[in-house]
């Protein structure tokens, strides 16, 4: 998939949509679209927690409810800065979730700089996100931010 051509859907998504489906429908978008992205979630923050939202994948995850600090996706909750983990079992802090996933990528949601939330994403396959994921998803992440309180 082009990442030009997913980033206009996903702003046709969200310019198109009234509902409270906003995050479940680019989750499901970016599941659906993106081979390498084999589970696709996106949590938000409650006190100092993050709370499971939408998500996408052949399977759930125990970890519907994170603190803040812990796990890839509680450091990326607690800096703000987008985490890329091209190899899961060589980082102490990833909170495992599926015995097939070998790399992720989690990418915090900020409004004025104060984070309310994040898209998480895990791959079957190592090294899968490089810049350009990196530079689409927080886009992504950037429109999402708008739909959210
Ligand atoms: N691996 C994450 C936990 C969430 S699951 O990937 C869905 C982490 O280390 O925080």
């Amino acid at each position: 998939m082009d990442f030009t051509i997913a980033e206009n859907k996903i702003r046709d998504i969200i310019s198109n949509n009234h509902s409270s489906d906003v995050l479940s429908d680019v989750v499901d978008y970016l599941y659906k679209n993106f081979d390498a992205y084999t589970w696709v979630g996106v949590y938000l923050i409650e006190g100092e927690y993050l709370i499971l939202g939408p998500w996408n994948g052949k399977q759930a995850t125990e970890h519907t409810k994170i603190s803040i600090g812990r796990g890839v996706c509680g450091s990326a909750a607690q800096s703000g800065k987008t985490e890329v983990v091209d190899d899961v079992s060589k980082d102490h802090r990833y909170l495992a979730c599926f015995v097939s996933t070998r790399s992720e990528i989690v990418v915090p949601i900020k409004k004025n700089g104060v984070v309310l939330g994040e898209i998480d994403i895990d791959s079957d396959v190592s090294n899968s996100f490089n810049e350009s994921d990196v530079v689409f998803l927080e886009k992504v992440a950037d429109m999402l931010s708008k739909h959210i309180c």
